[in-house]
């Protein structure tokens, strides 16, 4: 009965095809390890905030007047609305997090070296897409935080020459932060930018599928396969990595659960403090941070003195990122065959990245703001420096096939 109706439904709709080409026939390396848990777990948080997200869209109301005490209902008086919203708001956290992780396994294993380059860049569209979402979501509940937040970020686009006054206008769609904004922030947060993430997020797993996952060797598994054409360290993704990736989403939600019932704001960095108070645009709040997956970048904007400067060095500072797979000239892909002077950087790196991350939440000290420039420095000199140390030095010899 079952295979008539999929006879049926297979004359009409590749839907045996894409599931053999992406799931039972999708032969992937057989050593995936603890890093290749996020990839699976970013597409279960994303789930996680549309849902809680459309959810949450039903008692939430749009408008500077009732915004913050329509959050206020949804966590005392909606059935469930607390555990939504802590949901949806830890949920943004944890998709940085995620995302994080999944970003630094790229770094690691050198999976966006040749043949990979659109896997990267899609991926990176899509934590571009993904700081837009979370900055427009958090002007929403209508809180001080959501209010001078936004207020500090979009006036650094007053600092660009000639347009700048004008567009700060045209963001705002007034001349301050008002009902206006909190309107088109959710009309972006709501309808646009998760369709555009939507999309990416397909073009993502299509340009990964067309070329075949790397693994923590980086050896290519397409070059040596059986007689039946199936790589010989492959296997099908579905169901060994279905259900080994089952593991990881059952820890996940039982670290992700914890959270939520037990320390759902984070002490202050998942949702801050003053965001408990109403906006109220006659008082700034004594000490303005972003939460915390956005500070490395504003410790990078305060470390350069100059406003414009600040706002150019924190744009390169994701630029960069999408240039990654140019800039790295090693003839081997993951860093357990790499040369030293690669692993040093990354280390360099990726302390800088956290000092900075630390930096953006403290209020600035001249001792701060000098560490800040160090640390911004080698951020940058990791990526400025790649060409030349992964061309000088000595890389190990890569296996034929994975070795676990
Ligand atoms: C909504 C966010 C994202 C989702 C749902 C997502 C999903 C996935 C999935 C399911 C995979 C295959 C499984 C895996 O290798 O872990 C993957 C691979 C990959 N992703 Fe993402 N991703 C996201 C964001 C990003 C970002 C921000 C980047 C980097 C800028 C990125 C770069 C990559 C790369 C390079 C691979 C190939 C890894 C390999 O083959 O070794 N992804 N992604």
């Amino acid at each position: 009965m079952m295979s008539k109706f999929m006879e049926w439904v297979d004359a009409r709709f590749p839907a045996t095809k894409m599931w053999e080409d992406h799931l039972s026939k999708y032969y992937a390396p057989k050593n995936f390890n603890f890093f290749y848990f996020f990839g699976s777990l970013a597409l279960l948080v994303l789930v996680n905030q549309i849902v809680t997200g459309v959810w949450l869209t039903m008692s939430y109301t749009p408008s500077a007047e009732q915004a913050f005490a329509s959050v206020e209902y949804i966590m005392r008086d909606v059935e469930y609305g607390w555990i939504l919203r802590y949901l949806h708001s830890t949920g943004a956290s944890a998709f940085f997090v995620v995302v994080y992780l999944h970003m630094f396994r790229g770094l690691l294993y050198g999976s966006y070296q040749k043949p990979r380059e659109l896997v990267w860049i899609f991926g990176m569209l899509i934590y571009l897409m993904l700081m837009a979402e979370a900055f427009m979501g958090y002007l929403l509940p209508w809180g001080q935080m959501s209010y001078w937040g936004a207020q500090v970020i979009i006036s650094l686009f007053g600092a660009i020459p000639v347009i700048g006054a004008d567009l700060t206008q045209w963001i705002r769609g007034d001349y301050l932060i008002s009902g206006i904004t909190l309107n088109r922030f959710f009309a972006l947060h709501v309808v646009a930018l998760p369709i555009v993430i939507l999309g990416l997020v397909v073009l993502h797993i299509l340009a990964l599928h067309e070329v075949g996952s790397n693994n923590p060797d980086g050896v290519d598994i397409k070059k040596n396969k059986d007689e039946n054409g199936i790589p010989l360290d492959g296997i099908a993704f579905h169901p060994y990595y279905t259900v080994k990736d089952i593991v990881g989403v059952v820890v996940f939600l039982f670290i992700f659960c914890f959270v939520i019932f037990f320390f759902p704001e984070m002490g202050g960095y998942f949702l801050e403090k003053p965001n408990f108070e109403a906006a109220n645009p006659f008082k700034t709040p004594e000490h303005i941070a972003p939460v915390w997956y956005f500070t490395p970048f504003y410790a990078i904007l305060r470390a350069v003195p100059d406003k414009l400067l600040g706002v150019i060095a924190m744009g390169a500072a994701i630029a960069v990122l999408f240039v990654l797979p140019w800039l790295d000239r090693s003839p081997v892909k993951s860093m357990r065959y790499k040369g030293w002077m690669s692993k040093v950087w990354l280390l360099i790196f990726c302390v800088s990245f956290v000092i900075l991350g630390v930096l953006g939440v403290l209020s600035p000290t001249p001792g701060r703001t000098l560490l800040s420039q160090v640390c911004t420095f080698l951020y940058f000199a990791y990526f400025i420096l790649m060409p030349f140390y992964t061309k000088l030095e000595k890389t190990k010899p890569v296996p034929e096939r994975v070795t676990g």
